[in-house]
């Protein structure tokens, strides 16, 4: 069983945004869940270094793109080692391995009479990169930023993607789970609707040098679209590596968000079928993120740091955040005051609480050993059918990429256990020695719900789930566990020793008049 899980690779014209760190959280807690559930995981991710607006920024900075790129992907991969992501692979669009394989592909469909040049004439977006029909223009400026654009008469390489539209529209229709959310898949057929043109997939020279150049004609480089879709095969051997590429593709999920649905759908897919590739099994399109109910942008002031969030409210509390406050697929908007909100309520007060106060029981009332438990009751029960409903009401929902469902969920569990605890009293049990059996059943049912409350959260809050487990004295690393045995009930030994360790998650106290500016 594999399961090959890909991020956009992201522009390294700035540094990394809230936005960046959404699809690649998701992507991480989605691979870790696989590979619980004992799949082979690739998880890939990386940056696009070249275009336009890469040049741009390396102009601006007055250096050369090359040292530019060096310098921005660091903060990519920096910022993923702190947010604990747990790729296989970092793919650069400027490594040898992929700047080959873009080359191949171009000469393949050359070759194929899939590429052809033609002199074009029409409007090009220089912030998109890309050019559009007259129709297309939204009171003469572009359809997809609105910014202006420009008119270009020049010679030009295309790709056939025209001979792929009706393909790509059955192709669609026969597999309902290509694209999701289905919102999404609708929008990608309302597109097909109109005749699809060939993509232009060259810039010549003179008007932009920082790309990968043609293989068949030396004053031109590729347009960097055709360049960056070109990363899930190329990370993968795609023409170099027969077994790697065989083993992992086609991608099983491309994360993306809902800006790059038609380059992933519809160039990406005809760019496939026209290497005579299968197509890749799913495309999720995820929302965007506003900032106080604002586009994010730094001219604004509202541009969101991931590094700083971090370094002031954690990396779990970030990630819980990113995927609990937002129904995948949907547009949200990020606070200060929401995630603040979150910490106190959901982490600290419940989930924290929790484990200290069932940790601090089995300190005081068993030398710090977990008691063995004996007669089970019907509130016991209760608890224990919960758990097993929640654990397989999870699988589909994780399927769904229904995160902020799946936390709920788990959540629902917590606030069960809590309440099994208060319910059971075991500090009125610990009174008297006749309930002594009693107290270490309640004190070892509180325990287990912790181990599993760790396990379940562990995809999406690594530190946080292996934490729990250290601090419950459970020997097994976490992160190698078998989750079909692991979530059986009854797992954690009696007879262990709990190791109380640092609180789990601070309560944080803070004005709340700052927004989202720093
Ligand atoms: N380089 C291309 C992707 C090539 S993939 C073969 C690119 N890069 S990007 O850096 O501009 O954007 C990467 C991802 O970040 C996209 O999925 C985009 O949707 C996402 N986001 C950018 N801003 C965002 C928000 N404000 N909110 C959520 N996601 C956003 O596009």
């Amino acid at each position: 069983m594999k399961f090959y899980i890909t991020t956009p690779i992201y522009y390294v014209n700035d540094i990394p945004h809230i936005g960046h760190a959404y699809t690649t959280v998701a992507a991480d807690t989605v691979a870790r869940y696989k590979r619980f559930r004992g799949f082979k995981v690739f998880f890939l991710t990386g940056t696009d270094e070249h275009g336009q607006k890469v040049q741009q920024a390396a102009e601006k900075r007055g250096v050369a793109p090359d040292r530019h790129a060096d310098e921005f992907y660091i903060a990519f991969k920096g910022l993923w080692q702190k947010l604990n992501i747990s790729n296989d692979d970092f793919i650069r669009t400027t490594e040898d391995r992929h700047k080959r394989v873009v080359q191949d592909v171009l000469q393949r469909l050359f070759e194929k009479g899939d590429i052809y040049k033609e002199n074009y004439e029409g409007w090009y977006c220089l912030s998109d990169e890309r050019f559009w029909m007259e129709r297309d223009l939204k009171e003469g400026n572009c359809p997809d930023c609105n910014r202006k654009v420009e008119y270009i008469k020049e010679w030009n390489y295309f790709f056939r993607m025209s001979k792929y539209q009706n393909w790509l529209i059955q192709y669609i229709k026969d597999n309902p789970k290509f694209i999701m959310p289905e919102s999404k898949c609708n929008e990608v057929l309302g597109f097909l609707e109109k005749p699809l043109g060939d993509l232009c997939i060259s810039r010549p020279k003179e008007r932009l040098s920082w790309g990968i150049p043609l293989p068949f004609d030396e004053n031109y480089i590729t347009y960097v679209w055709f360049d960056a879709l070109v990363n899930y095969i190329s990370a993968i051997g795609f023409g170099y590596n027969k077994d790697k590429f065989e083993e992992w593709w086609p991608a099983d999920r491309h994360l993306i968000g809902k800006d790059i649905l038609t380059t992933h759908s519809v160039y990406w897919s005809t760019m496939l079928m026209a290497l005579e590739l299968p197509l890749s099994k799913n495309i999720f399109a995820h929302g965007w993120w506003t900032v106080n109910g604002e586009k994010m942008s730094k001219s604004k002031g509202n541009f969101v740091n991931p590094n700083e969030i971090i370094d002031k409210y954690g990396v779990d509390q970030f990630r819980y955040f990113l995927l609990r406050e937002v129904p995948f697929g949907l547009d949200g908007d990020f606070s200060r005051r929401v995630i603040v909100g979150r910490i106190n309520s959901d982490l600290a007060n419940n989930l924290g609480n929790l484990l200290s106060r069932v940790l601090n029981m089995v300190k005081r009332y068993f030398d710090s050993i977990v008691p063995p438990p004996s007669e089970i009751k019907d509130d016991d029960s209760l608890l224990i059918k919960k758990v097993e409903e929640i654990i397989e009401d999870i699988e589909p929902l994780m399927d769904s990429l229904s995160f902020s469902r799946v936390l709920t969920k788990i959540w629902g569990f917590i606030d069960e256990t809590n309440r099994y605890v208060d319910h059971s009293a075991p500090w009125a049990l610990a009174k008297s020695d006749v309930n002594r059996e009693r107290l270490g059943t309640v004190i070892y049912n509180s325990a287990e719900s912790l181990r599993i409350i760790g396990l379940l959260i562990y995809p999406f809050m690594p530190n946080t789930g292996r934490e729990i487990w250290n601090q419950l004295g459970i020997k097994d690393r976490i992160e190698n566990c078998n989750f079909e045995e692991a979530k059986k009930w009854g797992g954690i030994k009696s007879g262990v020793e709990i190791k109380i360790g640092k609180q789990l998650f601070p309560r944080v106290e803070e004005k709340m008049d700052t927004g989202g500016k720093s």
